[in-house]
C-alpha cells in the first residue's frame, strides 16, 4: 500500500495488454485524486485498457498507473443544469471505465453519439486520449467535458480547448484523463443498436487473435492495411508474431510472442511499404527495439 492507500504491485504487463506482451512493472491501482497525485510524484505512465499498446519484454522503470474503483465507475444520470430536450449531458464517467460496457449501457438507454466506437476494447480515458474510433465515429463525437490531471493539478476542459483530430486528442502524454461528461442525443435502443451493428459489420474481417488493434494510422485516408497487403506482407511471421492474413494492419500474437518480434515486423513493414507510415500503437518505452 502507498502512503495514501493505493495498492501497489509488481505485475507482468502482458496481463493488461490486448496483445498479451509486456514485462513486469510496478503497477499503481489508484482510486482517488489523492492517490493519483501521490502516484505522479515519481516518473509514471498511464495504462488504459492496454489496447493499442506494445510494452517491452523488460517492462518499464516508471510507475504504471491504472485508474480503479470510483475512477472506473460511470454515472449516466443526465445533468439537469446542462441537458436540454435534444441533448443529454451525463454525470461523470471514470477514465478507467471499460468502453464496451459503457456502449452497452448507452444502447439500452437509446442515447446516440458514440456508436461508431463499438468494438474498441479500451477504457474511456485512453480512448479519449487517442480519440479512438472507426470510420463510423470517434470518441470526440460524444464528449462534453474532459477532466484531466496534470502535474500542476486538476483541470476541466472542453473539446474546443484542444487541437484534436484523427486518432489524436491534443492532450499531452503526461496528462491523465480521469473523468468525462458525455454529450448524447436522445434516440431509441433499436436505432442505436442498428448503428452499432453497422460499425461492427466493418470489423467482421478483422483477426480474432490477441492484437493491439491497427498498427499504423491510415496515411492521407488510404487504408494502411491495404498498402501492407499490396506489399505482399500479409501472413509474414517473426517469432510468434504475425501480420494477420485477414488484414494487413494487424499484428497478432500467436502465443508466446515477444515485443521484439512485434518490433521486427513493424520495421519490416516500414521498410517495404513505399509510403511513410505513422505508428498508431503506443510503444513503452518509445524507442524501437524490444
Ligand atoms: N484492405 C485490403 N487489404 C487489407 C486490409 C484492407 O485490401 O489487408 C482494403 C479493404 O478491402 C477495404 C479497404 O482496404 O476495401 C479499407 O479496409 P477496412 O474497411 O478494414 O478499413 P481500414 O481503413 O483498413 C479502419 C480503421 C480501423 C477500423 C476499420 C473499420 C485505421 C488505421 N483503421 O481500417 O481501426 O476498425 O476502419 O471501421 O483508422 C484501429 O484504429 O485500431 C482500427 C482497427
Amino acid at each position: 500500500m502507498s502512503r495514501t492507500g493505493a495498492r501497489v504491485e509488481r505485475q507482468p504487463l502482458a496481463r493488461y495488454t490486448t496483445l498479451g506482451v509486456g514485462g513486469e512493472s510496478e503497477v499503481w491501482f489508484v482510486e482517488t485524486h489523492e492517490q493519483l497525485a501521490e502516484a505522479m510524484e515519481a516518473p509514471y505512465r498511464i495504462l488504459g485498457g492496454g489496447s493499442n499498446l506494445v510494452v517491452s519484454d523488460m517492462g518499464v522503470p516508471e510507475r504504471v498507473i491504472r485508474l480503479s474503483g470510483p475512477l472506473a465507475e460511470r454515472d449516466l444520470t443526465p445533468d439537469p443544469a446542462l441537458s436540454t430536450p435534444d441533448l443529454i449531458v451525463t454525470g461523470w464517467v471514470g477514465g478507467g471505465a471499460p468502453l464496451p460496457g459503457l456502449l452497452r449501457a448507452l444502447q439500452k438507454l437509446g442515447w446516440s453519439g458514440l456508436e461508431g466506437t463499438v468494438g474498441i476494447p479500451g477504457q474511456v480515458g485512453g480512448s479519449v486520449w487517442m480519440n479512438a474510433g472507426t470510420r463510423f465515429g470517434e470518441m470526440f463525437d460524444g464528449l462534453h467535458t474532459i477532466e484531466i490531471v496534470t502535474p500542476d493539478g486538476v483541470r476541466q476542459i472542453t473539446p474546443d480547448d484542444l487541437d484534436w483530430g484523427y486518432r489524436q486528442s491534443g492532450i499531452p502524454r503526461n496528462h491523465i484523463v480521469t473523468r468525462v461528461r458525455l454529450k448524447l442525443r436522445p434516440s431509441t435502443p433499436e436505432a442505436v443498436l442498428e448503428k452499432m451493428d453497422q460499425a461492427d459489420q466493418a470489423r467482421k474481417g478483422q483477426p480474432k487473435n490477441k492484437t493491439p488493434g491497427c498498427a499504423f494510422k491510415n496515411p492521407g485516408g488510404v487504408s494502411a492495411g491495404k498498402l501492407i497487403d499490396e506489399a505482399g506482407l500479409k501472413g509474414t511471421q517473426v517469432g510468434n508474431a504475425r501480420i494477420a492474413p485477414e488484414h494487413g494492419n494487424f499484428i497478432v500474437n500467436l502465443g508466446g510472442a515477444t515485443a521484439a518480434d512485434v518490433h521486427a515486423l513493424l520495421d519490416l513493414i516500414r521498410e517495404r511499404v513505399g509510403v511513410p507510415l505513422e505508428l498508431e500503437y503506443e510503444l513503452w518505452p518509445e524507442h524501437l527495439g524490444g
